[in-house]
């Protein structure tokens, strides 16, 4: 099986791409996501009919959804972030296209992609963690990826971090997510700035002096200048990744962690920090070996090429 369609469904856009054995994608299409799940299925269809024109041989797809996929790789049983409920995402795509579909977990998919083509290309026990709207996870140990006995393993975004706390979009709460996403990020710098208007002056600034509308971009602006309260920002962020990954590390020893999404386009200045708080969680710190921690290196790419690899498999 040569070429297929590699699909990463997110909440703001639909990107898709033909994917081959090596993990290029020789073209790409992006759709904004709809509203209504309803039509985020025609959405993805539609992208996928659009590349197999190009490429008419492609010989399957695979979507990666952001939510709890069944072990079947059919059905999106739930999705903390986006509307959709056992979801028959499988069936309605090949019904739509034509095409042979798997469907798996959207951290999965990029989890799959740097352990093959990426940062973590060296080795054979990983954990990825996406840090974007939510908190998203893939596990591959021993070379292959981890998926439970439902197919919703690795769902680390919903750890019980924090006892009675911060309602998160699955319905329970003080989920990791809640703590340690872009969003939580985000809602840092909007209590700090409008806590301390003085030393949030700069992030203010940024954002016409409205502290309720922040957005991460700001933060981080504020931060790669030196600002010390968007640094407090990051700080707390990785505060809260270090002392997840440290949980993580007790659980499967893995050689790396590879940190991906959104808020790991700001590099440094998320890694270094979270190394730091890695290392202060992780019980037996200084007296034991510890695995390595790196950004991800195939960007946005991850998502659409590990879909598309792991619809051969
Ligand atoms: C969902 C995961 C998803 C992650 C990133 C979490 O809220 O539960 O399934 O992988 O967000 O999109
Ligand atoms: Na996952
Ligand atoms: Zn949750």
């Amino acid at each position: 099986m040569a070429l297929t369609i590699g699909v990463d469904v997110g909440g703001t856009k639909i990107a898709a791409g033909v994917v081959d054995e090596n993990g290029e994608i020789l073209a790409r299409t992006r759709v904004p996501t709809p509203a209504d799940p309803q039509w985020a299925v025609d959405a993805i269809a539609q992208a996928v009919r659009e590349l197999k024109e190009q490429y008419p041989d492609v010989a399957g797809v695979g979507v990666g959804a952001p939510g709890f996929v069944d072990r079947e790789r059919s059905t999106v049983i739930f999705a903390p972030n986006i509307a959709w409920e056992n979801e028959p995402l499988r069936t309605r795509i090949e019904e739509l296209t034509g095409l042979g579909t798997v469907v798996e977990n959207d951290a999965n998919c990029a989890a799959w992609a740097e352990f093959r083509f990426g940062a973590a290309a060296a080795y054979s026990d990983m954990v990825l963690i996406t840090v974007g709207t939510g908190i998203g996870g893939g596990i591959v140990l021993d070379g292959r990826l981890h998926r439970g006995r439902f197919g919703v393993a690795g769902e680390i975004g919903h750890l019980n971090m924090v006892p009675d706390g911060l309602l998160c979009g699955c319905g329970g709460r003080g989920c990791w997510e809640q703590y340690g996403s872009g969003r939580a990020l985000r809602r840092y710098g909007r209590e700090k700035a409008a806590a301390d208007p003085i030393h949030g002056k700069r992030m203010l600034e940024l954002n016409d002096d409205v502290a309720e509308t922040i957005r991460g971009i700001h933060i981080t602006q504020a931060a790669e200048e030196g600002d010390p309260l968007a640094l407090e920002c990051y700080e707390e962020l990785a505060d809260w990744l270090g002392r997840g990954m440290a949980d993580l590390a007790a659980l499967f020893d893995p050689a790396v962690f590879v940190l991906g999404g959104g808020v790991s386009d700001s590099g440094s200045l998320l890694l270094d920090p979270v190394v730091k708080a890695f290392g202060k969680y992780l019980t037996g710190g200084a007296h034991r070996p510890r695995a390595e921690v790196v950004l991800a290196s195939m960007g946005s790419a991850a998502g659409i090429s590990g879909a598309g690899d792991l619809a051969r498999v």
